[in-house]
């Protein structure tokens, strides 16, 4: 068995898809400033301006360097400033201070994404290897999660200054509906031996995904949709930050550090809670799904109301018989609420779910070959997987198989939560 990236689309298809990639990047900062795309408020989140940098010096150093004869390197300096963490490539620029570099303008970078594109495409328009192939489309997959980190950020990088810039106007026809939705049926799931993960054979997947094998679930039950902003909010005033009771003990070091009594985001002005999004500071909606709680958060809720976190496998279990609808991706900038015509819902299109499961490397595991081995792998050491997708996620980057992975303590992304119980 090889985890190698398989041939997957006709080359027209790819080039297609090359350019609606690249350019999707783009239009992301087309409501920005020079000065908006420089910030970083924090080092866990990188400038507008590195994300498109660094994203086309993907493709420069994986794919042009080393497959494009008589490519010529864009800018040498780029090789540090644009590395994110590839070891094997050399120094990396410090990742806490992207946000002190003000050269190379936001113009040079867009200049430097221009040449890329150009040189890419040049390699496409001749006969591509099924390697060559494989490295673009990895590319393209890289491209789609920066994108959404591009719009994670850009929302943090928003968030910390006190006249909450919005970075979208929200339409009078896309404010959600607040009704609040039916109490959370959990779904009965038998004990079996399933097939989690992906061979990669007909679509791509990443390594971490690979490779297929089975796994043993106990009987156990999945809620039919997240938790709401209207039920987290039941925790908190039940004096959940100030009790110990249901947190972990790293979660409650960790609140008790940062004084920590809500979630991300989250203000409580004149007795009134409001949400600071993409639109600015919105008051809050107690029928949404409840975003930005860290795995901490996500894990004493879960306790407070008698439940659990799923695994990794029982989410993945629940998905495959539930086949997940991407249709309702629109371009609204926050989580979907819940349907109640779907037996299992909010899988793809709403908030990434915390899991229980620790993010490790499937039996078997082996990273691809090359520096690119790098990507995930390394990763694979105290992190917690999340699974489904967020409405930030470009629609076409998701499958079941797909494993998302972050720190327990972090919440800038578009995390929520879904219960599960042991089945007796
Ligand atoms: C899977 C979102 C945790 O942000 O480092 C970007 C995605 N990998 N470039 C990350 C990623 C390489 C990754 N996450
Ligand atoms: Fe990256």
């Amino acid at each position: 068995m090889t985890n190698d990236i398989k041939h997957l689309v006709g080359k027209n298809e790819l080039s297609e898809h090359f350019k609606s990639v690249r350019k999707y990047s783009l239009s992301l900062i087309s409501a920005l400033s020079a000065e908006d795309c420089q910030l970083q408020a924090m080092a866990d989140v990188s400038p507008s301006k590195w994300h498109l940098a660094h994203t086309s010096w993907f493709f420069e150093t994986f794919l042009l360097c080393i497959h494009s004869r008589n490519y010529k390197v864009f800018n040498p300096e780029f090789k540090i400033l644009f590395n994110s963490y590839y070891n094997g490539i050399g120094e990396q620029f410090k990742r806490g201070n992207r946000g002190s570099l003000s050269r190379p303008s936001l113009d040079d970078v867009i200049a430097y994404r221009r040449y890329i594109d150009e040189a890419v495409i040049s390699v496409l328009n001749t006969a591509i290897t099924p390697e060559i192939e494989q490295i673009i489309t990895l590319g393209l997959n890289h491209e789609q999660q920066h994108q959404e980190l591009m719009l994670m950020d850009i929302k943090y990088n928003f968030s910390i200054n006190p006249i909450f810039p919005a970075y979208q106007s929200l339409k009078p026809t896309q404010v959600p509906n607040q009704q609040s939705s039916a109490a959370i049926k959990f779904i009965n799931f038998d004990q079996a031996i399933i097939n989690i993960g992906s061979n990669a054979e007909n679509q791509f997947a990443y390594d971490n995904e690979q490779p297929k094998h089975s796994v043993l679930v106990h009987p156990f039950s999945f809620a039919n949709r997240l938790v709401t902003n209207a039920e987290y909010l039941g925790f908190i005033n039940s004096s959940g930050y100030s009790n110990p009771q249901h947190w972990l003990s790293d979660g409650w070091a960790h609140i008790q550090a940062n004084n920590l009594t809500q979630p991300l985001y989250w203000h409580y002005i004149n007795g009134e809670w409001f949400e600071f999004t993409h639109y600015g500071l919105l008051p809050l909606n107690l029928a949404a799904p409840v975003c930005h709680v860290s795995y901490y958060e996500a894990s004493a809720y879960a306790s407070f109301v008698n439940a659990r976190l799923p695994t990794e496998f029982e989410w993945e279990y629940a998905a495959q018989q539930h086949a997940p609808s991407n249709t309702a991706h629109t371009s609204l900038l926050l989580p979907n609420m819940a349907d109640s015509s779907a037996a299992i819902g909010q899988l793809t299109d709403s908030c990434w779910q915390w899991t229980n499961s620790a993010y490790l490397p499937y039996p078997g595991f082996k990273p691809i070959a090359g520096v690119a081995g790098e990507y995930n792998g390394k990763f694979m050491s105290n992190q917690m997987v999340l699974r489904g997708g967020c409405v930030l996620t470009p629609a076409n980057h998701l499958r079941t198989t797909y494993r998302n992975f972050y720190y327990p303590h972090q919440a800038w992304m578009c995390s929520g939560i879904r219960l599960a119980k042991d089945k007796t």
